[in-house]
């Protein structure tokens, strides 16, 4: 199997530039990626147990080599993004001696990540994080941009900060021990590039379906991390705190999200609650014109390919109910993401309750 040729990928933020590094075997070098911000004070790695069973020699090998390494360890599944997981973090952290020198590193997916970025936005004012992620959701959407977050009972995501990571360091090697239902949800935000930005990567999905989910062919899975990577970062350098294209990022979370709420958080994956949300998404796109018959067909196509657990009955009340509290909504009014054809991705004012209910005939039977 050929390696991964390293990539760098750099995001412009001014004073909180960073970079993204790719590089398949990373994990054995981060002794040495790390140095920079090595200063021999305390660090802390939050993980969880499924991802230190596996890689536990990381953290050997950097305890090796010198760093003062505790690992904090939160539960496997989405319940960790809640504030009492945070606060149990910020008091263990003080235990273990941690002050504003401290690095705290995300060892994990899109949980481990958001909630690690939001403990090291708030312990002691803030603290520096790194990004490792070990999930393909995180490699190529949420470890990058500093969107940190808790979720609250009422809605995903509602309490965070924007906070930008030092670094973020992908390691496509992690992925060998991804569950196959975590790189299908992981694949909904790719192809989510895709409907928004760049149609190769729909293509790409539509045509190697298979060879994905199987994580066989590095080399496209190097190309698809690594343009997803760029979109991402191109995306956030422009817009850091969303006041315009960034909005685009969250094609099919409107819907998804409120899905994911109303399951409590402990139902459908994040990935899979998305997919769910685009085949909505698509529809109101199709139904207002913007996405032609024939690309509304291909797209639902593509995205049946998808192996997801089913939805249930949703109650389309309660569906309003969630998406009137998005983050997007201002004024009262739903800012919606909609396609202009697979490839572009447009803001609408133009979705109303009628549209979304009726989008929910999409996904349920
Ligand atoms: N901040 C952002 O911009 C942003 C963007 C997209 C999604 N998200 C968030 O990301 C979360 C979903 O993240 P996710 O899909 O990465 O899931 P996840 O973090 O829940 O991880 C999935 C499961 O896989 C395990 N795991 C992780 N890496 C592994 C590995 N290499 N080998 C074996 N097991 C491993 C984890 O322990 C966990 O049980 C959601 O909360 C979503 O809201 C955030
Ligand atoms: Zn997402």
């Amino acid at each position: 199997m050929t390696s991964i040729q390293a990539q760098i990928i750099d995001l412009d933020l001014g004073a909180d530039s960073y970079s993204i590094h790719v590089e398949d075997g990373l994990r054995h070098r981060l002794s040495e990626l790390l140095k920079p911000w090595n200063k021999g004070q305390q660090w802390v790695v939050l993980s969880q147990a499924a991802i230190l069973a596996e890689y536990q020699s990381v953290i050997d090998e950097l305890n090796a080599a010198g760093y003062r390494i505790e690992c904090i360890v939160v539960p496997g599944d989405e319940s960790a993004k809640n504030i009492r997981f945070a606060e149990q973090v910020w008091s263990q952290m003080v235990e273990i001696g941690c002050d504003r020198s401290s690095v705290l590193l995300a060892l994990g997916g899109g949980v481990v990540g958001d909630l690690g970025g939001f403990v090291a936005a708030t312990y002691m004012r803030g603290i520096p994080f790194i990004q490792i992620p070990t999930t393909l959701l995180a490699m190529i959407d949420s470890a990058i941009g500093g969107k940190t977050a808790v979720n609250l009972a009422a809605g995903k995501n509602l309490v965070g900060a924007i906070y930008q990571p030092q670094t973020v360091l992908v390691d496509p090697g992690f992925l060998a021990t991804l569950p196959r239902r975590n790189v299908i949800s992981s694949l909904a935000e790719a192809i989510k590039y895709g409907f928004i930005r760049d149609k190769s990567i729909f293509d790409t999905i539509e045509a190697r379906f298979d060879d994905l989910l199987s994580l066989s062919d590095q080399a496209l899975l190097s190309d698809i991390i690594a343009k997803s990577c760029r979109i991402k970062a191109q995306i956030v350098s422009n817009d850091q705190f969303e006041n315009g294209e960034r909005r685009l990022l969250n094609y099919g979370h409107t819907i998804g999200h409120a899905f994911e709420t109303i399951q409590d958080y402990g139902g459908l994956y994040h990935g899979e609650a998305v997919l769910y949300g685009m085949k909505c998404a698509n529809f109101i796109s199709n139904k207002k014109g913007l996405l032609s018959d024939s690309q509304y067909q291909q797209a639902q196509r593509v995205l049946n390919l998808f192996d997801l657990p089913e939805l249930g009955k949703v109650d389309p009340q309660r569906v309003l109910e969630v998406v009137s509290h998005d983050k997007k909504n201002i004024n009262g009014k739903l800012n919606f993401i909609l396609i202009d054809g697979i490839g572009k991705g447009v803001v609408s004012t133009d979705v109303d309750h009628s549209d979304i209910v009726d989008s929910l005939s999409t996904v349920q039977g």
